[in-house]
């Protein structure tokens, strides 16, 4: 990974004093003044960026790039100018990028409860000199949120990005963004969404986590699933354009449908997914709120588990991963190579089907060698079936083919 370059401190006449120790950084094509991180470490195991007075992740680089990308897909694709709602905003950073790096944007309005948080915020539009487009508030994001949920007063793109989980927010979310409007969701509460505290994910999500191997994009679709069932109270249904889980969080990106009919469409897009500890068998059993659940695994005749209700249709829309892929070709990200390497792989897994097989947990099992991934999906494939690698795990095999055949032909190989 390339290190973010330091810059030194402007010089004090020009920097503000905010009462704790800062300094300048770059990031894509903005300018920012953050916490200085190492001043707020005590113990080698201290997590800087939520002991600062003003949260401030460098390592959620990655994902404010390609939110960029998403927002510049979306507004290629809308072809209008938009008005952007940033109402977790730490220091502004996310949202003056899309200011300063998306086409026809507008507003912004960046938000943040944390009155530090506003004031650095504030200094820091003017230091990228986006005023005119960019206004500050420090107020709870529901409140801002509710106040902008009305007709004319909608926006266009929110972006949700919280500690932990974006729950709390989304209703509020959907309510003040436009018929056709894009949301991003972040969620770093894998602990509840991926099974080790299941109570947690059924309080915040209102569904079933499961603790298997594909855990992560059992997280994505509990989340959608979660942001569908918000929606819809509202009589607006949502069509998911893309969603990743990287490092320590996952992300969703969905454009709203307004209308009842559409909101009952995109309920159908709910059901559960089946898994036999025992045997590797996993099913995809649509239907909400009910669902022809089977008691026993139809493989090997063992008890199974169900995680749901969760999202069962498609995650990422081909042509908007491509219009992603263009727009980052033509930047240059610290981490280029990364992010082409994570949206090529989405590209690829965008029509395969949902839960993928981790080949080295099967070869543990049957006791087999492990062979590289391209074998295995090169043989999936001249068996007939469908199969690719996932961003979600690089051990992974997304396929069409059953357990038992995956098996098998493991063990021919
Ligand atoms: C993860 S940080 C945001 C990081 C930022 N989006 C970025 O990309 O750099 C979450 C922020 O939410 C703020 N926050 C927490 N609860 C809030 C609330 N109820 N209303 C508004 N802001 C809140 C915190 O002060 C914190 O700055
Ligand atoms: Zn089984």
């Amino acid at each position: 990974m390339v290190v973010p370059p330091r810059v030194p401190l402007m010089s004090s006449e020009n920097m503000e004093d905010f009462g704790f120790p800062t300094e300048l950084i770059r990031e894509g094509r903005v300018e920012i003044a953050v916490p200085k991180l190492e001043a707020f470490v005590a113990l080698p195991s201290d997590y800087a960026p939520s002991k600062a007075p003003v949260f401030y992740n460098p390592a959620m680089e990655l994902n404010r790039d390609i939110a960029v990308l998403a927002l510049q897909a979306y507004q290629k694709r809308l072809g209008e100018e938009i008005y952007v709602c940033e109402p977790l905003a730490g220091c502004g950073l996310r949202g003056i990028r899309f200011a300063k790096e998306v086409d026809s944007v507008k507003k912004v309005l960046l938000n943040d409860l944390n009155p530090k948080a506003a004031k650095l915020a504030n200094f820091n539009v003017k230091l990228n000199r986006v005023s005119k487009r960019v206004v500050v508030e420090n107020d709870d994001a529901n409140l801002i949120l509710s106040t902008h949920a009305a007709p004319r007063k909608r926006f266009s793109f929110i972006d949700l990005d919280p500690f932990g989980s974006p729950a709390p927010y989304m209703d509020s979310a959907v309510r003040a963004l436009r018929n056709g409007g894009m949301i991003a969701l972040t969620a770093t509460d894998l602990a509840p969404l991926c099974g080790v505290h299941p109570k947690a994910c059924i309080r915040k999500y209102g569904a079933r986590p499961l603790r298997t191997e594909y855990c992560h994009e059992l997280a994505v679709r509990i989340l959608a699933a979660s942001l569908a069932r918000a929606a819809a109270k509202h009589d607006v249904g949502v069509k998911m354009v893309f969603a990743h889980s990287t490092d320590h969080y996952i992300r969703v990106y969905a454009v709203s449908q307004y209308g009842a009919r559409k909101a009952d469409e995109t309920l159908r897009n709910l059901g559960y997914i089946v898994h036999c500890f025992n045997c590797f068998h996993r099913e995809t059993v649509n239907g909400f709120p009910q669902a022809a659940i089977p008691n026993r695994c139809p493989e090997c005749g063992g008890s199974v588990e169900t995680a749901g209700p969760l999202w069962t249709g498609k995650l990422i829309d081909k042509q908007f991963c491509e219009l992603m892929i263009t727009e980052a070709s033509e930047r240059r990200f610290k981490q280029h190579r990364r992010i082409m390497k994570l949206l090529s792989t989405i590209r690829e897994e965008a029509e395969l089907p949902p839960t993928y097989y981790v080949i080295d947990k099967m070869c543990g099992k049957l006791k087999a060698q492990i062979p590289p991934i391209q074998r295995i999906v090169a043989a999936l494939k001249s068996r007939g079936f469908n199969a690719g690698k996932t961003h979600f795990n690089p051990r992974g095999v997304k396929s069409d083919a059953s357990a038992k055949t995956v098996v098998e032909t493991l063990k021919n190989l």
